[in-house]
């Protein structure tokens, strides 16, 4: 079959499954989302893999409130990952979580080896790090968070999306190696993805990617004001900041890409189009880093989280010795329970992602997806710098690597 990915392509969002009540295709909604939280709500599951406790049901306003209820945050998000429509097969849904139970199977060997892994310290990459300006961060912050909304629908979708990318052919004008910048249509919604691929020097077929999501939501979409300032302003500018230095350092023996990704609040849209491309055109992407929400320091300053589902442990391990050698933070472990940022759009297509975020699951910025997402004195940009500094040690280091994958 030529299509593996229900977020994609998809022919029909008519609801096709005989055994669900009779609602209309808009007030439904087709979700993956914990298997036990579920169960614990009493909504019919279609079809479920016990391995890596991901359900698949559609939820009609009620169900989608009663999970809403019982996830650990009351309302402030979904806690399951949000289809954009609702598959015309099931067949489409048991490939997809066949693809993840794979993808678990692989890091679940992967884990049961017991590994050291270690970064020797660059004095060019310490330095660099010093480099890298929490008020840059602001700024971003500021100005991203000032408009409007960046919801992917709309008339207003792509006004952001056009000057952020007009300020990334600015800012890499003058660049002394090969640096390019596209704006990436999608077929699943009209707004568009911002990448800047600076050129490998010796194995430019090989990838690290950089990846952040642009829009915003308020509710559960419409045209209400969302800031998104740290949902995800912040990530987006912790990126920048870490591109900025990066473009003014020597040209990367890999590629480095940085990507901007439409509709992610919409069910990852942007993400899962271009993974899906890369997975089509055999990419060799050696590492995908994925920042969400990285200016609210719910469980203190300095104290951030790793994402353990829909990630590489490889690439969870290599994160940590980077930060061992480089920033000697505190890293937490937390799971989000289902896909809930583009990291899963990468890993669920073989690709191996990982995702530091602001704080535990339970612990982080309670009020996205509403008005309220916006810069106070609860957030931190000293915090987001740490997310800057671990995005560009790895541009640097693995960038300049042979480090991959361990293959097991
Ligand atoms: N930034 C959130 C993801 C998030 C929320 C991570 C809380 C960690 C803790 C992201 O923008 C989001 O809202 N994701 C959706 C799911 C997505 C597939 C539509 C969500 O969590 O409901
Ligand atoms: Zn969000």
């Amino acid at each position: 079959m030529k299509q593996s990915f229900i977020f994609i392509g998809l022919l029909a969002s008519q609801q096709v499954f005989s055994h669900i009540p009779d609602f209309s295709a808009h007030q439904t909604q087709a979700v993956y989302a914990d298997l036990n939280l579920l169960k614990q709500a009493r909504i019919p599951v279609l079809y479920a893999d016990n391995q890596t406790n991901i359900g698949y049901s559609v939820l009609t306003p009620t169900m989608l409130q009663k999970l809403s209820e019982l996830s650990h945050q009351h309302g402030r998000c979904g806690n399951f990952e949000a289809l954009s429509q609702i598959p015309n097969d099931i067949n489409i849904v048991k490939k997809d979580l066949d693809a993840v139970n794979k993808q678990h199977k692989k890091d679940l060997s992967y884990m049961s080896v017991a590994r050291n892994l270690t970064v020797a310290q660059n004095p060019k990459i310490a330095e660099a790090l010093q480099e890298l300006k929490a008020d840059n961060i602001k700024q971003t912050v500021t100005w991203l968070s000032s408009y409007h909304s960046r919801y992917n629908k709309g008339a207003n979708a792509n006004v952001h999306v056009n000057d952020f990318y007009e300020k990334m052919k600015l800012m890499t004008a003058n660049s002394s190696f090969p640096v390019t910048v596209d704006l990436i249509s999608h077929r699943s919604t009209p707004q568009k993805s911002v990448r800047v691929s600076i050129k490998g020097s010796t194995k430019p077929d090989e990838y690290v990617i950089f990846g952040a999501h642009y829009d915003s939501i308020s509710g559960w979409g419409g045209t209400g004001r969302a800031p998104g300032a740290d949902d995800n302003a912040s990530g987006s500018a912790s990126l920048l900041e870490a591109m900025r230095v990066a473009l003014t350092k020597e040209q990367p023996q890999r590629t480095l890409e940085f990507m901007w990704y439409a509709g992610e609040e919409s069910g990852l849209l942007g993400s899962a189009e271009i993974a899906e491309a890369y997975k089509v055109e055999k990419r060799n992407v050696i590492a995908v880093l994925q920042l969400d929400m990285t200016m609210f320091p719910g469980d203190g300053e300095f104290k951030i989280t790793s994402i353990t589902d829909f990630t590489s442990p490889w690439l969870r391990d290599y994160m940590k010795a980077l930060n061992t050698t480089y920033l000697n933070i505190e890293i937490l472990d937390d799971k989000c329970g289902y896909g809930c940022s583009d990291h899963a759009s990468w890993n669920r297509r073989g690709f191996p992602a990982v995702f530091p975020t602001e704080a535990k699951f339970n612990s982080m910025f309670q009020y996205i997806h509403t008005d309220k997402d916006v810069i106070s004195s609860v957030m931190s940009f000293e915090h987001s710098l740490v997310f800057s500094k671990i995005a560009l040690a790895m541009a640097l280091d693995l960038g300049n690597s042979t480090q991959r994958e361990a293959l097991h």
